[in-house]
Parts: structure tokens; C-alpha cells; sequence
């Protein structure tokens, strides 16, 4: 019976192996390319498509490659594509010991599922969802009621969440105190609205721990996202990057990595942390952070 369970184990780890292989070596690039051609071919029809403002990366630049694990790969509408779990699942991987990760719009849970597995055992999992029937702060984009009105969020997750705490509530109006500067990854996929976006995203940069990444998804998919991401962009500076061939923007405290002369470094960092962070009222954690080691 041991031996069986035992066996069974193994076959189930090697079947989510084999997911997070194939979702970075195969269906990653075929989907980069598949973009690539769409977009060319609808310009040559004369189609045209209001283009993406924030350059693109790709996700090997910004993440460390670990071996990650996929679960729930099966997607239903309202799910990240395997390829975009799949970097979500390598950001979690790379998140710092002891971190929190935060995903704000958990859905059915299959992508919070899927940061578990793949995070420090030492971290902890937060995902919020709006209630069915809680009235919003601001408005919620025609067609993206279908996200909201389900029976419960985070079904998938149910019976098995172990290190997942299910947050409730409206991400505009939730009290996210207590975890300001906490989190080694901050997902945002929540409402698409401007002012949800918009406000979401200050939300994020606060819950961002100083070596924290947040990602944001359906960059160019839905236009509230695309608009808010690009002032973002444009109003603070903050280096955000668009991953090829996803839908995903990511944040990295890029700067922090950028090895200099001690006293020009220590001066340039709080400097531009001060400068970049001030909006978003994390200075205090930033600057004490980038004491550098001796
Ligand atoms: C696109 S789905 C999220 C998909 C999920 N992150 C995944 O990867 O499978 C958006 C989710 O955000 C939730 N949502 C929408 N507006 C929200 C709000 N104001 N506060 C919290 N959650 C919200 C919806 O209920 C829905 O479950």
C-alpha cells in the first residue's frame, strides 16, 4: 500500500514536471510566435491595432530558470494562459524565503494553486476575491461580471489549499495593512477597470517587500489595464516591462541589483528609490533595505 502511494506520489510529481516543461519549451514560444505573426498579418490587411507602449522583455531576462511544477493546467475562461503560468510559477519559485505572495483576483484559484507549489516553503500564500454580491468602489468593466458571479472563489483550491489564506472583499476598500512590504510577488488580476487598475497597482507597489516583483496581466488584452499600466508608466517612472508573448507587465526593483561604488551607489539608490517611491509610500522600506552587505 506504501509503495503504491509512494508511486503514485512520484508519478504525479513527474506529471507536473513535465507540465512546466512543456509550458515554457513549447507552448511559450509557439504562443511568442503565434503573436508575432497575428500582429504582422492584421497590419498587412491594413487592420489597425493600437500598439503597446511599454517595451518588452523576455521572461528569461527577469527570472532566474528554475524547475517548476504545474497543476490544474486544464484553463477556463477567466485563467492565465499555461504558458503565463507557467513565468508565474517561476517568479514564485524565485521569491524570497519567509516572503509573502499576494494575488489580488483569485477566480478559481488556479494560479494561487500554482504559486504554492512552486514558492519557498517558508512563504505564505494570500489570494483576495470580491463576494458575488458586495457593491464596488468603482465601477466594474461590462463583461467582467461573468469572474465575479460564481458560487464561491478559489473552487479548485478547495479541498487541498494548504499554505493558500482566502482573503474577501473589494481590493479597493480592503484593509491591506498588515501586509505593507511583506511580499516577495504581488500578482494583479483583478477588476480590468481604469480606476481599479489604477489603484490595484499603488496597492501593489506598497505590498511589494524592497527586493519584491509585482506582475500585472491582460496588459493589451483589456484596455483599462493597457491605459492604466502605460500612465502608470509615465507618471512615476517605475521601469515597468511588458513579457513577450503574454499579457503580463512586470515590476523589479531593477536598480537594486546594479552594482556601483559604495558611497555613488548607497547615494543613487536612495536617491532614485526616494524619487520613484514616494507616491507609493514605501521610502522607508526601500532605503533601509539597500544597506549594502560587508
Ligand atoms: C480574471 S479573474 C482572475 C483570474 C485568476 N487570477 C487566475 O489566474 O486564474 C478576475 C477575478 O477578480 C475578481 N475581482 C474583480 N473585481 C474585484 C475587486 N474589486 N476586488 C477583488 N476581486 C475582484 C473577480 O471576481 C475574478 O474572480
Amino acid at each position: 500500500m506504501t509503495a503504491f502511494l509512494f508511486r503514485s506520489h512520484q508519478q504525479s510529481v513527474i506529471a507536473k514536471r513535465w507540465s512546466g516543461i512543456y509550458a515554457l519549451a513549447v507552448y511559450h514560444p509557439v504562443a511568442t510566435l503565434g503573436r508575432s505573426l497575428r500582429t504582422r498579418s492584421r497590419t498587412l490587411r491594413g487592420r489597425y491595432e493600437r500598439p503597446t507602449l511599454l517595451p518588452q522583455v523576455d521572461w528569461s531576462e527577469i527570472f532566474p530558470r528554475h524547475k517548476i511544477l504545474l497543476t490544474e493546467t486544464d484553463r477556463r475562461n477567466g485563467n492565465v494562459s499555461i504558458g503565463e503560468l507557467a513565468i508565474l510559477a517561476q517568479a514564485a519559485a524565485g521569491a524570497p524565503a519567509g516572503s509573502e505572495l499576494i494575488e489580488i483576483g483569485t477566480f478559481d484559484g488556479r494560479t494561487a494553486m500554482n504559486l504554492e507549489l512552486n514558492a519557498p516553503r517558508s512563504c505564505s500564500i494570500f489570494t483576495l476575491d470580491l463576494p458575488q454580491h458586495q457593491p464596488t468602489q468603482f465601477k466594474l468593466m461590462d463583461g467582467e461580471r461573468q469572474y465575479v458571479d460564481k458560487p464561491s472563489p478559489g473552487s479548485r483550491f478547495k479541498r487541498r489549499q494548504h499554505r493558500i489564506t482566502q482573503l474577501i472583499g473589494d481590493s479597493a476598500t480592503f484593509d491591506w495593512s498588515s501586509h505593507y512590504g511583506k511580499a516577495g510577488l504581488v500578482f494583479v488580476d483583478a477588476s480590468h477597470a481604469y480606476d481599479y487598475v489604477r489603484l490595484d497597482s499603488a496597492t501593489a507597489l506598497k505590498l511589494a517587500a524592497p527586493n519584491g516583483v509585482v506582475l500585472w496581466h491582460d496588459y493589451g488584452v483589456w484596455n483599462g489595464v493597457t491605459r492604466a499600466l502605460e500612465d502608470l508608466e509615465r507618471a512615476e517612472k517605475t521601469g515597468l516591462r511588458h513579457i513577450r508573448g503574454t499579457s503580463l507587465v512586470v515590476f523589479t526593483p531593477s536598480e537594486l541589483h546594479v552594482p556601483r561604488a559604495e558611497d555613488e551607489w548607497r547615494h543613487q539608490i536612495e536617491w532614485s528609490s526616494s524619487r520613484r517611491l514616494r507616491a507609493s509610500g514605501r521610502i522607508d522600506q526601500h532605503v533601509i533595505a539597500v544597506e549594502p552587505s560587508r
